[in-house]
């Protein structure tokens, strides 16, 4: 269905559609109906420790024989070179296919993993950090606009233009990121270059993610102002919902919650209102929980009736030859 599709040709997914990877969240549950269903799920890596890796790899291997890829977020890795090593020799070890790389430098693996015959996308929320990923040896990149969720780029530019100024400038396939819910939004995505596309918030608020319900509630229900930007010191700036928390931290009346206090008060307890749960803009296009199986069928589903409505424009060739 997507022959010719350079982004299956290199995940060998039947769809082109990644599921973000995201701390906590993307683990075995979610990264394995995400695959089975046709889909890329990617295994994230964020609290570096190893034995949760291999932990999760197992389980996702076991529930399914699809392809699946790693995530590898060099800047949060490299802060332990030890278990930094440690992680990457393991993947090397375990013949993973499909790596995508975030949030640092992408020279830091993308030679090691190319020589190990690894397919490596890295993700980027700007056109400097797209050459010079795809300057290191790449074989396709993540844009991520900035509608989308979580620790975000201080540079702003959002999904429309930033797809557009990275294709006219790259030669690589390019998985869009940032407000894509379903298949009209896939469909942009192509349009303006893409080749794929990955979802973070849609798959938040799917029945398979371990979040707590009132976090996954609170995303089907906010309207599309329901996500704003607060500070991440030092430099990085994330977006999550609108909450009587995050806008008083943004007005410096609040002091921000450490990481992990946030995942055990919201993802875990639930406490929507003192606590900011990283969402993309995509929230305000979400309306009800699915299953991750309904999410990616809708997907290409209207993926394909929009590519027919688009086709459907084109004047017939006897009016084009009137004109
Ligand atoms: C709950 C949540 C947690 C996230 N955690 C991470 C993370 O740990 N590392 C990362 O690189 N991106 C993370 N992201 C961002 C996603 O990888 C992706 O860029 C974003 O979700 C795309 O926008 P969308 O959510 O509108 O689809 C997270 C996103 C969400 C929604």
């Amino acid at each position: 269905m997507f022959d010719g599709n350079r982004v299956t040709a290199h995940t060998r997914s039947r769809y082109p559609i990644f599921q973000s990877p995201m701390t906590w969240i993307a683990r075995a549950p979610l990264v394995s109906a995400v695959s089975a269903a046709g889909g890329m799920g990617l295994l994230e890596n964020s609290i570096r420790d190893l034995s949760v890796t291999t932990r999760e790899f197992t389980t996702i291997r076991a529930t399914t024989n699809q392809p699946f890829g790693v995530n590898l977020p060099i800047r949060y890795l490299q802060m332990d070179p030890k278990e930094e090593r440690a992680i990457i020799d393991w993947l090397l070890g375990q013949g993973v296919h499909f790596v995508t790389t975030s949030a640092g430098d992408p020279t830091r693996y993308t030679r090691l993993l190319k020589d190990a015959g690894v397919i490596v996308y890295h993700a980027t929320a700007t056109l400097r950090g797209a050459v010079k990923a795809v300057d290191a040896g790449v074989d396709g990149l993540i844009v991520e606009g900035a509608e989308s969720a979580g620790i975000r780029n201080p540079e702003e530019v959002h999904t429309f233009a930033l797809l557009q100024a990275v294709r006219e400038k790259v030669d690589v396939p390019i998985v869009a990121a940032g407000g894509i819910v379903d298949g009209r939004g896939m469909a942009a995505a192509f349009a303006l270059g893409a080749e794929g596309v990955t979802m973070g918030t849609r798959f938040v608020a799917s029945f398979e993610s371990p979040v707590h319900s009132n976090y996954k509630n609170a995303i089907v229900t906010v309207p599309i102002t329901g996500t704003m930007m607060t500070d991440n010191p030092p430099r990085a700036r994330s977006r999550g919902l609108r909450t009587p928390y995050s806008v008083e931290v943004s007005e410096g009346k609040r002091e921000r919650l450490p990481r992990n206090a946030t995942l055990d008060m919201l993802y875990v307890q639930g406490d929507v209102e003192n606590t900011s749960g990283a969402a993309g803009e995509s929230a305000g296009l979400i309306h009800e929980i699915k299953s991750v199986q309904e999410i990616i069928d809708d997907t290409i589903k209207g993926f394909w009736r929009e590519i027919d409505r688009l086709a459907g424009l084109r004047p017939r060739e006897s009016a084009m030859a009137q004109r």
